[in-house]
Formats: C-alpha cells, structure tokens, sequence
C-alpha cells in the first residue's frame, strides 16, 4: 500500500498541500495541514496561541499538487488556487469576516494547473500566471470576498526572457512582478512586468548588496512579499533560496537587497509575509517565524518555533495530530536540534510567494514542494 501510494506520488515529484496565510488583520492561518484549517491568531500571541478552529463547510480538500494561498488586502479574503486535486484549476475563496468558504470555477485557457506559478496583485486583485512560456491573468477585481462563477484565465503575453527549463520564481512589489532565477541572468538581478502598463521591462533589473550583505544567488527559491500595514502596495519582499541557506529582503524602493540569517529548519518550505513577520511552513508540518521590521530590515531576528498552534484544529485523528501538535513552550529555533528530519527533498517546484498587498504583492503561499516529507506525511493520511 506505501509503495503503490509512493509510486503514484513520485512521478509528480511535489506533493503540495498546507500552506500558511494572513488575514487583513494579519492573524495566522495555517491550511490543510492534517485535513484542517487553524486560525492561529495574531503575532504577539505567538509564544501561547489561542488558535480557533473556523468554518469547515465548503472548503478545499487540500489534496492538490500546486497549491497557493494569497491574501486579498483589500477584501480580508485568502484566495487558495490548486487545493482540490479533482477540480485543480478552482479558486477557493475563504472570507475572513465573515468565516465562510466559497469557490469558483475556472476555465484554464491554457494554463496547466498542475504546474502554474500565480501571484495576486495587490492593487488590481488581479491574478498572474507564468504556465508553458505564456503569461496569463485572472481578474478577481469584482469578485473580491465571494467566488462567482465562472471565471477564466487570459493570456496577456510570452515574456521577453527564455522559459524553457524555467520554474518561475514571481514576486510581487510596486505593481510589477519580478522574475528572479531567470536563465542567463547574475545574481541580484530580476526581470519585470509591469502591471499598470502591460509590458515586460526591457531592461533587466539590478538589486545591489546593501552594504555589508549579499544579493540574492540566481537559484530557485520561495518568494513572498511583505504587506504594508496601511493597505499600500508593497515595497519589500523575502526570497529565501531552496535550501534555506538565508533570506534576502529586496527593497524595491532603494533598489538594494540585504541578506539574513535562513531558517533553522533546512527542509522543503513555504513562507507567508505579513507587516512584520516571515512564516515558515515546512514539509513536516512545522511552521516558525521571524520577526521583520521593514523600516529596519537589515537587523538580524531569531527564528522561532510556533507549537500547539493546532490545538483547536486536531481532533481524534489518530497520528495525524502529530506534526501540529509538538509539545513543549515556543522555542527558540536558532540552535534547537527538534528540527524535523531533513527530508531528501529539496524543493523541485516552481514558486511563487504568497500574495502581497501593494499593487504588487505577491503572496503565495503556496507552491511547495514537499517532497519526502510530504509524501510520508500523505501516506500517513492515506493510510
Ligand atoms: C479526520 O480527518 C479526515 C480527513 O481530513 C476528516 O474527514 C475527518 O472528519 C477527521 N475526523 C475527525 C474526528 O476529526
Ligand atoms: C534601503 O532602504 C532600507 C530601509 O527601508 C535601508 O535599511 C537600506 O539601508 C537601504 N539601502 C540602501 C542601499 O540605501
Ligand atoms: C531603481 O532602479 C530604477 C531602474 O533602474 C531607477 O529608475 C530608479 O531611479 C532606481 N531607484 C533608486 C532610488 O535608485
Ligand atoms: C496528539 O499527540 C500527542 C503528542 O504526541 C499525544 O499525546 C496525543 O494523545 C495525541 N492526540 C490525539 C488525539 O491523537
């Protein structure tokens, strides 16, 4: 049963499912993790949450491959894309007012769910999607905080840079996307779409070291993009390589990037921003954080462990409370050895950082990889 179980996951080589996202008031939702969703609150109740469990009725199974949550600023929503493996191109819609789900249908047009890469731009609400060379939008403008249906994706244009081979890697900031790990570009350099005009920037974009810092390595990696807490377009975004080695906070304002300190946990992962903190989701089901001023990015914050966060999510579920519920008080992760076993996987896909707000924000939650330790923790489920 394993084996068939891991030979029908293998060929896919991502197994994506939980992912971590804010609402407008920037309590912490963790998804789909062990087949519930957790409000875990807000960041100064991090060290002892009080999390609340909140509505089941209509939501996605979180059986998807390519999933990616994103927070609509505006409209306190979290739009969840590619979370229903059986309709993989639907948009969820979780109201985080009113504590409700709905969904919409989506026509695909061309862009393959499995794979896609999204953002959700802050100031339009509308999606973008690098799929097959092609970008396309999806224009969630009216919809807001409840799906109608149906919608579709469009194809607005091929990039002007190469995409074969290419995983995109999209932030979203100031109402452009950034591309970075673009084929044939240096470190610390992006190319840019520019929203409000429809077009791809010619130029390549340069994001200098800050001094006494590096810039970000042309790899893979997750992106996602800090909120303003005043609902503006953002100015700021985390990428952090594949290997968790640092992150790398570009200030698209100044043009410069600075480097910090990577996550504890070195496992395949997905990161959520809000103003003032960068989550980690990994492959295990362990979720820290790291405090981040944006008017002070370049001090060094510790990476912390967030535990019984899923106290009110877990029910008899036999082992699958395991991950959610590690025991113990909020611990320091910097130095801690209760990280989860490395899985082997580093992350293969593509990624998109969770939405952001600003015209540009990019706050994907979503896409992971979740290689291994996914797998195990789906065959755990499964079985
Ligand atoms: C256990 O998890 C399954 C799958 O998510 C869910 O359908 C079921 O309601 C859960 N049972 C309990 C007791 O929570
Ligand atoms: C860019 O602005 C940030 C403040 O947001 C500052 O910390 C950083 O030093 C600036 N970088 C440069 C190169 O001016
Ligand atoms: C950032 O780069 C862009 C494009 O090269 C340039 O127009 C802008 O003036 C730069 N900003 C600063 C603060 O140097
Ligand atoms: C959840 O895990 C904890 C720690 O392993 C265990 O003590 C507890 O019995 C588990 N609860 C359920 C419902 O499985």
């Amino acid at each position: 049963m394993l084996s068939l179980l891991l030979s029908l996951l293998a060929p896919a080589a991502v197994f994506a499912g939980p992912c971590v996202e804010f609402d407008s008031n920037f309590n912490l939702y963790v998804f789909g993790l062990n087949g519930k969703d957790v409000n875990v609150g807000a960041q100064s109740s991090w060290n002892s949450p009080n999390p609340q469990a909140i509505a089941t009725s209509g939501r996605p199974p979180f059986d998807g491959t390519n999933t990616q949550c994103f927070l609509s600023q505006y409209n306190n929503a979290i739009y969840i894309l590619g979370a229903d493996n059986a309709n993989p191109a639907n948009v969820y819609i979780y109201d985080a007012t009113d504590n409700s789900w709905s969904m919409s249908v989506v026509t695909t047009a061309g862009v393959d769910p499995n794979s896609v890469v999204s953002i959700l731009d802050h100031d339009t609400n509308v999606f973008y999607a690098l799929s097959g060379g092609n970008l396309y939008q999806l224009d969630y403008s009216t919809i807001t905080k409840t799906a109608t249906g149906p919608t579709a994706w469009e194809a607005v244009e091929a990039p002007n840079f190469q995409t074969t081979g290419y995983k995109p890697v999209m932030a979203i900031a100031q109402n452009h996307i950034h591309f970075l790990d673009v084929p044939g570009n240096q470190a610390g350099q992006a190319n840019i779409f520019v929203i409000h005009f429809s077009y791809f920037q010619p130029e390549v974009q340069s994001y200098p070291a800050a001094s006494g810092s590096q810039t970000f390595p042309e790899t893979h990696g997750q992106v996602t993009s800090f909120f303003d807490p005043n609902n503006l377009v953002q100015q700021q975004f985390a990428f952090i390589p594949d290997d968790n080695s640092a992150v790398y906070i570009v200030n698209v304002e100044n043009n410069s990037t600075i480097s910090l300190t990577g996550p504890t946990d070195t496992t395949a992962s997905t990161f959520a921003a809000s103003t003032s903190a960068l989550v980690q989701l990994t492959s295990s089901g362990s979720v820290y954080y790291m405090p981040f001023g944006q008017a002070n990015p370049g001090a060094q914050n510790t990476w912390t462990l967030i535990s019984n966060f899923g106290t009110a999510a877990s029910g008899s579920n036999g082992s699958s409370n395991g991950t959610t519920s590690q025991t113990g008080a909020s611990q320091t992760a910097h130095g801690s050895s209760t990280a989860s076993p490395s899985g082997s996987g580093s992350s293969s896909s593509p990624s998109a950082g969770s939405a952001k707000g600003g015209a540009a924000g990019l706050r994907i939650s979503g896409q992971t990889v979740f290689a291994l330790g996914a797998i195990a923790l789906g065959a755990a489920l499964f079985l």
